[in-house]
């Protein structure tokens, strides 16, 4: 589904990304775990399109796109869902939700995608007509995973949702993807320093250091590394 190939990003003189290669197989849960400034949001945005990269190559479905531009990728059910993304503040969250059902693949489905993100979170079916704005962090942050399930993923992609969020809805928040990523069989990319969380949940995961994968693995299996124990769970 996703192959990234040696893969190397920057900033003007700055290199980030140095030479990553790494997949995502149809239907899988893989974690991305680092400390800050890892590199991960950089990784994130390079896949939806965000950044160029410099070198090295972004295969979707068995075709080249790392010179698609976000819109195209979008349609292609390449979904990002930014970290500390805040819904439009003067919307209501209906129309924060209808705006993330732009592509004409989505347009159709609408309604039935509405009831479908209104079952996983009831709670933005109560505040339907509130203006964003006046939402809870928690209720934000779920209403920007339910704006990128507007428009039809294949691929999501999720740059630290439970960050700074309370202990309760965190774990809301985790339960949430782990449906998705059951019922509606999404390959999730979950990048996270919440490390044990991702960990248990995930199929798959990688370590990235300063720029590199260092460690991979099956996440319970991970989860009893050492060095990772270590340098993410605080053991
Ligand atoms: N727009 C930018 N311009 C210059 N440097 C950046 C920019 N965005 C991020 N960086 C730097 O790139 C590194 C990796 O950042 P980031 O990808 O956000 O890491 P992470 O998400 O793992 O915390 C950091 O050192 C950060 O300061
Ligand atoms: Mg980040």
């Amino acid at each position: 589904m996703l192959e990234i190939r040696d893969l190397e990003v920057g900033y003007g003189e700055l290199t980030i990304l140095k030479g990553i290669s790494f997949q995502a197989k149809d239907g899988e849960l893989i974690a991305m775990i680092g400390a800050n400034g890892a590199g991960k949001t950089t990784l994130l945005k390079t896949i939806a399109g965000l950044i160029a990269p410099r070198r090295g190559e972004i295969v979707y479905d068995g075709e080249r796109i790392d010179s698609l531009p976000p819109h195209k990728r979008v349609g292609m059910g390449i979904v990002y869902v930014p970290e500390g993304k805040r819904p439009f503040p003067y919307l209501t969250v209906k129309e924060n939700l209808e705006l993330g059902a732009f592509n004409p693949r989505a347009r159709d489905e609408l309604l039935r995608k509405l009831e479908y993100v209104y079952g996983l979170f009831p709670i933005l079916k109560d505040r339907r007509d509130q203006l964003a704005i006046t939402l809870s962090g928690g209720e934000q942050q779920m209403l920007a995973i339910a704006r990128g399930l507007m428009s039809n993923p294949k691929l999501l992609m999720l740059d630290e949702p439970s960050f700074g969020l309370a202990p309760k809805i965190v774990t809301s928040i985790f339960d949430v993807i782990h449906k998705l990523h059951r019922e509606l069989e999404l390959t999730v990319i979950l990048v996270e320093q919440n490390a044990r969380r991702a960990l248990e949940m995930a199929d798959r995961a990688y370590v990235l250091e300063t720029g590199r994968i260092v460690l991979e693995g099956a996440g319970r299996e991970l989860l009893q590394d050492d060095r990772v124990r270590r340098a993410y769970l605080g053991i």
